[in-house]
């Protein structure tokens, strides 16, 4: 295992990292907040720019007043920040802005519906139930495989890309897990699929705030087609989300949502839409959620993607090596150190349930998890062996829990102290299960 820094500087950049927090004792203690991939604190410099903006606020695109016109420019430029960050190209591609990564992949969904009818797209098994949902509701999908330890079988997107004979038309993939933070090889699952005529859409959501993307040219078999992410996990949680997609797969056609800002011309008989990327952003712009993400941007790229990768790296690796030295629990992912993964572990320990454990880490520790299926049900089945049949039976118990994991997810702001006060809580609950199992059988929640 890599040796980490104990300390890192990166803490004095977010908010709530010293925030007191009762445990069920009655003490205080520090919150310690291992949920990330859920969603991140802001960074002090965010609340600082939309503090200083909030002198010039005023409507985007909708007025003539000094304030109007400043806060429509920035808003504008922000589209080219945005696109340097992850080197897409402002002149080919559309940079739309959106609430989140959700919203951004059901828009696509919408305008590729049209742009590929009659085709397939392929997703994988450990997508997000939002790079799966959107496309079943408009397209025959088909999954990509994975493999025992839950990794992408590249192998497998070529065989279902030859046996479908150039009917597929785009790849939907996760750039990384959100259960178990592989990083999927994107840039060679986007040469396979630009080789059988199909384009590629990477879900950014956990990759772009957590490592160096780059898009590559579009002249590039490599390149990225369609990138997607969101503000609130990247310490910007005002509500703006990114789609980045090829303009001639958006043009044209009318946008998903329709009203103020979409259009160029309307009478009672005709409507002509705006230009890219207006048409695709009805409503009042969030501009203060576009000036967070842009101050978010600003902080990591001066940090270094890099840099930033390297040590929440070395934290999950240092993270999973405690955990395996822990007995009666078993983690879900690979203990390879050699593994590209962002800093996810999901694990469970045998005789608790999901629930319960993060509920005595939040209780008694302080810490903050996520437990359950992470909307990830697909591939939380496989990683846990669970098939259809048992999975509808336990469904139809009345009082029987769901399948699930406790998932740790890591920021920048994130040290090693922290996991090894995980680890001191962890401890304590396996040497001890009976006692917390009685405890908290009938534990009400907080509030
Ligand atoms: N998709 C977010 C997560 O994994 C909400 O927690």
């Amino acid at each position: 295992m890599r040796t980490v820094n104990c300390y890192s500087n990166y803490r004095s950049l977010v908010t709530g990292v010293d925030t007191k927090i009762p445990l069920i004792n009655g003490q205080l203690t520090t919150a310690i907040n291992l949920d990330n991939a859920a969603t991140t604190p802001p960074f002090l410099s965010v609340l600082k720019a939309i503090n200083d903006f909030s002198s010039l606020y005023a409507s985007v695109h909708r007025g003539t007043g000094y304030k109007s016109q400043y806060v429509s420019y920035i808003y504008e430029d922000s589209r080219r920040i945005i696109a340097d960050f992850v080197n897409g190209c402002p002149e080919k591609d559309s940079i739309i802005f959106v609430k989140n990564t959700t919203e951004a992949i059901n828009k696509l969904a919408h305008h590729l519906k049209a742009k590929f009818q009659q085709s397939v797209v392929l997703s994988t098994f450990m997508e997000h139930h939002s790079n799966d949902l959107p496309w079943r509701r408009h397209f025959d999908v088909d999954y990509v495989a994975i493999d025992s330890k839950g990794r992408l079988q590249l192998e497998d997107l070529e065989r279902k890309l030859l046996q479908y004979k150039g009917k597929v038309k785009l790849v939907a993939i996760t750039g990384a897990s959100n259960v178990t933070g592989y990083k999927n090889p994107i840039h060679k699952a986007a040469a396979l699929a630009h080789q059988h005529g199909a384009q590629i859409l990477v879900d950014g959501a956990q990759l772009v705030p957590h490592a160096a993307v780059d898009m590559k040219p579009h002249s590039s078999p490599e390149h990225i087609d369609f990138l997607v992410f969101s503000g609130h996990k990247m310490y910007a949680p005002f509500g703006t989300g990114v789609l980045i997609a090829r303009s001639d797969m958006l043009e044209g056609a009318a946008p998903d949502i329709v009203g103020g800002g979409t259009v160029d011309i309307v009478t009672p008989d005709l409507v002509t839409w705006a230009e890219l990327p207006h048409k695709e952003e009805a409503g009042s712009p969030n501009i203060m959620g576009v000036v967070a993400l842009v101050a978010a941007i600003k902080t990591l790229d001066g940090l270094g993607m890099r840099t930033l990768e390297e040590y929440e790296k070395a934290l999950a690796d240092y993270t999973i090596y405690r955990l395996c030295q822990l007995r009666d629990i078993e983690v879900y992912c690979s203990n390879d150190y050699k593994e590209d993964r962002v800093a996810i572990v999901p694990f469970n320990v045998s005789g608790l349930s999901h629930h319960m454990v993060a509920k005595i880490l939040s209780y008694e520790g302080g810490i903050a998890v996520r437990n359950g299926c992470f909307c990830a049900q697909p591939y939380i089945q496989r990683l846990l062996g669970i098939s259809q049949q048992e999975l509808e039976e336990r469904i139809n118990q009345p009082k029987a829990e769901r399948p699930g994991m406790v998932r740790i997810s890591l920021g920048l702001y994130n040290t090693i102290s922290e996991i090894d006060a995980l680890v001191f809580q962890l401890n304590k609950i396996i040497l001890n299960k009976k006692y917390y199992l009685e405890k908290y059988s009938n534990m009400p929640e907080l509030f």
